[in-house]
C-alpha cells in the first residue's frame, strides 16, 4: 500500500478549518454571479493565480474581500456543504470548522442568514454523507474585546448548536491577553475554548492562550518551540496542536516542507494533530497535508497513524465515538500492514 493508499483510506478528524477559506474558485465565480458582487478576476485560473501570499496580513487582505460573495443563507450553505463533502471524500469522519461571522455582519449580512445556512448544511451533510461536525465562532482579533462581547451576545439563538469559541485574524500585535475576559465568558457558559495562537505570534502568545484563556487547543502553535519549558507543559497537559502545513508554507512561517517542524512537535511528546486551515487558498485539503509531511519529513504509516488517532483525542467528541473512531484506525493500519506484508 502506499502512503497516498494509506492517508486516503485513514481515518480521521479535521479540527482547524475556516469555512470561509474552503470557497474554491468554481463556487466563488458562482456565488459572485449569484449575488451580484463585482470582483477582480474574471476565470478560476485566474483566482488560482491571485493566490500569492507574502505573509498572513496579504492573505486575510484577500480572504475578508473574497467573503463579499458571500450574502444569502444558501451561499453560506452550499460552501459548508461543499466542505463537508470533500472532508468526507478525504476519509475525515468529523471535522470541527471555523466561521468568523463578524466579517459577514460587518457588510451588513444579518447573524442569522450566516448561522442559519451554515447550521442547515452541518445537518444535510450528517444525514446524506454520516459526517459529524461541529461549529466554533473566531473572533477577529484585530476588532476589540467589547465586539467580541457583542458576538457573544448575539449568538445566544444558537448557543445549543455551538460548539465553542476561538481567536483568528491578524495575530502580531494583539496578543490573548487583549480577550482574556471574552474567553472567561464563553468558558462560564459551558463552550471549548480554542485560539490561534504561535503562528506567526511568539512562544509568549501560546503562553497566554494557555495560562490567561484556558483553551482547550491551540490552533497552530509552532512557536511553543522557543520555549522548552512550555513545550514541557503542553505534553504533560496533553493540549492539543492544530498544525496546518501547507498553510505554513503558503504563508512563510516555513520555508519549505522539509523545514516545517511537525516532526520536531511530535517528537517533544505532543499532541499533534494535521490540518488544512484554508485549503482553497493553501493548495490541499487536509490528506495533501498529511502527505506533504510525509513526503517532506519521511513520516511512516505507524506516524501518519498516530497523527489521525491524535485528532480523535484532540476532537470535541463524545467518548463512544472517539472508541469507535480509534478502532477504525487500528483496523485500516492491520490491513494496511497486511497488505504490506502480502507484497
Ligand atoms: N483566518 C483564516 N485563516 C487564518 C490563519 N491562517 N491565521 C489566522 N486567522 C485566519
Ligand atoms: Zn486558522
Amino acid at each position: 500500500m502506499t502512503p497516498e493508499q494509506f492517508v486516503a483510506g485513514l481515518p480521521k478528524a479535521e479540527l482547524h478549518m475556516h469555512i470561509e477559506g474552503s470557497i474554491e474558485p468554481d463556487l466563488f465565480l458562482r456565488l459572485a454571479r449569484r449575488n451580484d458582487v463585482a470582483i477582480r478576476w474574471d476565470s478560476e485560473d485566474a483566482l488560482r493565480a491571485a493566490y500569492h501570499f507574502e505573509d498572513l496580513q496579504d492573505f486575510l487582505d484577500l480572504y475578508y474581500d473574497g467573503c463579499r460573495v458571500l450574502v444569502q443563507a444558501c451561499d453560506f450553505h452550499d460552501v459548508t456543504y461543499a466542505y463537508l463533502a470533500r472532508a468526507h471524500a478525504d476519509r475525515v469522519t468529523h471535522a470541527e470548522m471555523f466561521l468568523g461571522p463578524q466579517g459577514h455582519t460587518s457588510r451588513g449580512v444579518p447573524l442569522a442568514t450566516v448561522m442559519e445556512g451554515v447550521l442547515a448544511a452541518m445537518a444535510a451533510a450528517q444525514t446524506d454523507l454520516g459526517i459529524t461536525s461541529g461549529l466554533i465562532v473566531v473572533a477577529q482579533r484585530h476588532r476589540s474585546q467589547d465586539e467580541a462581547l457583542a458576538l457573544l451576545e448575539a449568538l445566544q439563538p444558537w448557543y445549543d448548536r455551538l460548539l465553542g469559541f476561538g481567536l483568528g485574524g491578524a495575530e502580531v500585535g494583539n496578543p490573548p491577553s487583549k480577550f482574556a475576559e471574552f474567553f472567561r465568558r464563553c468558558r462560564d457558559r459551558g463552550f471549548k475554548a480554542v485560539a490561534h495562537a504561535g503562528e506567526e505570534g511568539p512562544a509568549a502568545y501560546v503562553r497566554e492562550a494557555v495560562e490567561l484563556l484556558q483553551v482547550q487547543r491551540l490552533d497552530h502553535g509552532n512557536a511553543c518551540l522557543d520555549d522548552p519549558d512550555l513545550v514541557g507543559m503542553l505534553a504533560q497537559r496533553r493540549i492539543p496542536l492544530t498544525v496546518c502545513p501547507l498553510s505554513n508554507l503558503k504563508l512563510r512561517v516555513v520555508s519549505s516542507m522539509s523545514r516545517h517542524p511537525l516532526k520536531q512537535l511530535m517528537d517533544a511528546g505532543l499532541c499533534v494533530t494535521v490540518n488544512s486551515d484554508d485549503p482553497s487558498f493553501f493548495g490541499g485539503y487536509v490528506n495533501e497535508n498529511y502527505l506533504a509531511c510525509q513526503r517532506a519529513l519521511g513520516l511512516g504509516l505507524d506516524e501518519l497513524a498516530g497523527l489521525a488517532r491524535n485528532s480523535f483525542e484532540a476532537a470535541f467528541i463524545p467518548a463512544g465515538q472517539r472508541q469507535s473512531s480509534l478502532a477504525s484506525i487500528d483496523a485500516w493500519l492491520a490491513q494496511a500492514r497486511g497488505a504490506q506484508a502480502c507484497t
